[in-house]
């Protein structure tokens, strides 16, 4: 599978998150920071697979947080921050004119369970 379209820029405004699904059913969490930066990761926590849609909070420094149980991670990069043994899968993504796409292909959420 390749790039698919999953939003435009209209529907998620600078320094917001949201969540779309792809034609095959992946939840994913689309990220405009603010520097314009478009970053799509998993919509599931790795810790206890609460969606991050509903639990997650984003702060100005990018440092998205689950409040389920405060796990905390960089919302460039994916990777934890408390714990730092965890991270978010990040999906290719690219922007073109005002629309989003994303390319879910071989990517798999991340899950911990601890
Ligand atoms: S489910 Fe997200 S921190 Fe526990």
């Amino acid at each position: 599978m390749a790039y698919e379209k999953i939003c435009t820029l209209d529907d998620v405004w600078e320094g917001e998150m949201k969540s779309f699904v792809t034609k095959n059913g992946t939840e994913v969490l689309v990220i405009a920071h603010t520097n314009e930066q478009i970053v799509i990761v998993q919509n599931i926590c790795p810790h206890q697979e609460i969606k991050l849609s509903k639990k997650g909070n984003l702060s100005e420094d990018g440092v998205l947080t689950c409040t389920a149980h405060l796990w905390k991670f960089n919302s460039s990069t994916g990777k934890g921050i408390n714990p730092t043994d965890c991270k978010l899968s990040i999906y290719p993504s690219k922007v073109d004119n005002n629309d989003i796409f994303v390319n879910i292909n071989g990517i798999v959420p991340e899950k911990s369970h601890s």
